[in-house]
């Protein structure tokens, strides 16, 4: 197995072992509840989460701080990273490489006990780190379980001077437990105005957008219906009609078969029937201009990611829940929640913003 060594990485069993003796030693008793937001440091909450919810979390987004060597600051109400900034600390960012690798590792191995089998791990990060974080995630889920590594354009472009290219992206790691059970509800993009017209340039006098496609596909059918003549019009040869020639009455009948001035028929296919294209690795999701946290992520791309990969009912994990926007989308969405965060200032935020009934747990180690 290819492995990443650095300073500091424990063996798993012993990251294991520290957990569950935290998780015995805590007298903690969780009410029945929907939705959980706790104030704690994630490694403590979810090692005490492991006592309950193994084997139960259908999704988990993370966005952990991206080791930027920095400190992020709330000064009336609005974010920024500026660490000579007045106001109220969100929360810092810096750690040594090595620290930061083994303390996101220690997680993610928690992390992965808490997992249903159908379940996927987004992890956003950024290019300098997220190589490494990616063997990391190999290691913890197996290679085998890596989906895609997305592209998500964060920025407009940059144009301060630097001896290399503007960067405007950052990555979304995206792993299953069991790649082939991951939840995948196939959400599909509509089409932008560009690309209806190409795909479907011809108009009714309704407005309506559609394109032609032939009534038969490659293929030959010997004896069925879909190789019999229709309406005298033979099949073509080595094809086969798409479907009993029966539809196509019914289709003509509804104006759905369009002929050409030489007798040819073709069916019309319209682009507001058009399931929508499969969406690919690469995203335009701009965070908000004025978050009201730093690093606040943008709603619909939490959406997307939640509406692919959840079912209503299903729970979603964010243990670096900041200002809680995953939280919020879930809810949004009818999912269950379960939000970790020790940043007084995002508790603070996440109170005022979360809807819904959840229970508000304070879980220390004294
Ligand atoms: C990048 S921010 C998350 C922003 C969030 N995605 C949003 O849209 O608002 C990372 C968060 O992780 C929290 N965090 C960092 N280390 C933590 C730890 N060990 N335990 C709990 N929270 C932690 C920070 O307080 C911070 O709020």
């Amino acid at each position: 197995m290819l492995t990443l060594n650095f300073d500091g990485k424990l063996l798993r069993d012993d990251v294991l072992l520290r957990a569950w003796s935290i998780a015995e030693k805590n007298r903690t008793v969780l009410p029945e509840a929907n939705n959980y937001l706790f104030m704690s440091e994630n490694f403590y909450a979810l090692s005490v989460l492991m006592k309950y919810f193994s084997g139960q979390v259908d999704l988990i987004y993370i966005d952990p701080p991206f080791n930027t060597m920095q400190d992020f600051y709330i000064s009336e109400g609005r974010a920024n990273s500026v660490s000579a900034a007045k106001g109220r600390r969100a929360y810092a960012d810096k750690m040594p490489p090595e620290k930061f690798l083994a303390f996101l590792r220690e997680r993610l191995i928690l992390i992965h006990e808490l997992l249903s089998d159908r379940v996927s791990l987004y992890l956003h990060i950024n290019c300098k780190t997220g190589h490494y974080v990616k063997i990391i995630l190999d290691e913890i889920f197996g290679a085998q379980n890596f989906m895609n590594d997305i592209a998500r354009i964060k920025s407009n472009p940059k144009n301060f001077f630097r001896r290399a290219w503007g960067n405007e992206h950052d990555m979304l790691l995206f792993f299953a437990k069991h790649s082939g059970l991951n939840i995948w509800n196939d959400v599909k993009a509509p089409m932008s105005e560009s690309e209806i017209i190409r795909r479907f340039p011809k108009t009714d006098p309704d407005g309506r957008h559609y394109t032609t496609i032939p009534l038969h596909a490659p293929g030959e059918t010997r004896g069925g219906v879909t190789g019999r003549a229709w309406r005298n019009i033979p099949v073509p040869e080595g094809r086969h009609w798409r479907t009993d020639p029966a539809e196509f009455d019914r289709l003509d009948a509804q104006g759905l078969i369009e002929w050409s001035s030489t007798g040819n028929p073709r069916i019309k296919k319209y682009a507001d029937e058009h399931e929508g294209m499969k969406i690919q690795d690469v995203w335009t999701f701009k965070d908000p201009q004025n978050p009201i946290y730093p690093t606040e992520k943008n709603h619909d791309m939490l959406k997307l990611i939640i509406g692919q990969s959840s079912l209503p009912g299903s729970i979603v994990l964010d243990c670096f829940a900041g200002s809680g926007s995953s939280l919020l989308c879930a809810h949004e969405l009818g999912r269950r929640w379960i939000g970790i965060d020790q940043s007084e200032e995002a508790v603070r935020i996440m109170r005022e913003r979360l809807r819904g009934e959840y229970i508000f747990i304070r879980l220390t180690s004294k």
